[in-house]
């Protein structure tokens, strides 16, 4: 048996800790051949791959990003479509695929599927907005990141006697500002699920001034002002034509600095959030997956994927897996909003 591993969508801390629980169990226990698709989708459609054995793995537990390369390929956007990937897969000998990835690449994951493709899917997200899996692998290292962020802004803010805004990641879910946001003590937390009213933001930032504190605010880079006011999102095109990183935390900072009189800071956390070591948490989880991927292709049962289910790994249809994104919900941001102000 030979089964074929492929990393798609943006990279996020973990991915190898699951290549190296694939590759170790599948060429160790199953006595499989495993092969390493190269950059997502593009690596089936083209051939490009190379052979992973022991020595290939070993190292890589605590490595962030891909081996492997990624990309966001998509094989029936961009031409060749299952047709194109069944070709590949029989010439080169392979059975079967694990893909790892976010909505976009399990999408594509499911559709193969469909037209002939073994395929087991693999969660990865640092957004944590897959639904089906209470947690994708990637979160808890990307909330740690901007919480450490956040507990030195809260340093220098007091000193300067400012308000600090960090945008963090999450273009369609609030998860890592919720949860970072908690974490480090921030005076608000901004989500795209929820618009927000400038006016109400101002006056928290300006009661957290008057207690003599100095505010930082936390935005997710979809969040968006109620009233329809212009801000740019991460996504767009500037006036240059370059895609935007960041947007609505500057735009915020200025706000604020305008309706409160103090002085305001924007911190765009961006791609660090995605980069460097996983946390433990975060390496067993993709571990876990990566071992109960392996035990689905041997029992053929493709068109699932690995799902946490509070501590057991379960598997879902991943068509369960793609139907609608996991955004947070009206209670978890009402816990949130006690500690505004
Ligand atoms: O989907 C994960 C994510 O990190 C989003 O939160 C973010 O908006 C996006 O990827 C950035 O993607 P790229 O690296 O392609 O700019």
């Amino acid at each position: 048996m030979r089964v074929g591993v492929l990393t798609g969508g943006g990279d996020c801390p973990g991915l190898n800790a699951v290549i190296r629980a694939v590759t170790l169990k599948g060429t160790g226990e199953r006595g499989w051949d495993v092969v390493g698709f190269r950059d997502g989708w593009r690596g089936p459609l083209t051939g490009s791959m190379r052979p992973l054995g022991v020595d290939d793995v070993e190292p890589i537990l605590t490595r962030g990003g891909t081996i492997l390369g990624s990309s966001r390929t998509n094989p029936y956007a961009d031409g060749g479509g299952a047709e194109r990937i069944l070709e590949v897969l029989a010439a080169e000998h392979v059975d079967a695929l694990i893909a790892i990835g976010g909505e976009d690449t399990l999408g594509v994951a499911e559709r193969l599927c469909r037209e002939g493709v073994n395929v087991v899917g693999v969660p990865k997200t640092i957004d944590n907005d897959l639904g089906a899996t209470d947690y994708t692998f990637g979160f808890d290292t990307a909330v740690h990141i901007a919480t450490e962020a956040i507990d030195r802004l809260h340093t220098t803010a007091e000193s300067h006697h400012r308000a600090l805004v960090v945008e963090v990641m999450g273009r369609h879910a609030g998860w890592i500002a919720l949860h970072s946001g908690m974490a480090g003590g921030a005076s608000v937390i901004l989500v795209p699920e929820r618009p927000f009213s400038i006016e109400q933001v101002a006056g928290w930032v300006q009661s957290r001034f008057e207690r003599e504190y100095a505010p930082i605010v936390v935005v997710a880079e979809g969040a968006q002002p109620a009233d329809g006011a212009e801000v740019l999102q991460t996504g767009e095109k500037d006036a240059f034509g370059h895609v935007r990183l960041g947007g609505v935390g500057q735009w915020l900072a200025d706000e604020l600095a305008r309706r409160t009189g103090k002085e305001s800071r924007a911190v765009v956390l961006g791609h660090t959030q995605r980069g460097g070591t996983p946390t433990a948490y975060d390496r067993v989880l993709a571990t876990r997956f990566g071992l109960h991927a392996v035990d689905a292709v041997a029992d053929g049962d493709f068109g699932t994927m690995t799902a946490l289910r509070g501590t057991d790994i379960v598997r879902v249809p991943l068509t369960e897996a793609t139907a609608e994104l996991k955004t947070v919900p009206a209670e978890r941001y009402a816990e949130a909003e006690v500690f505004f102000g």
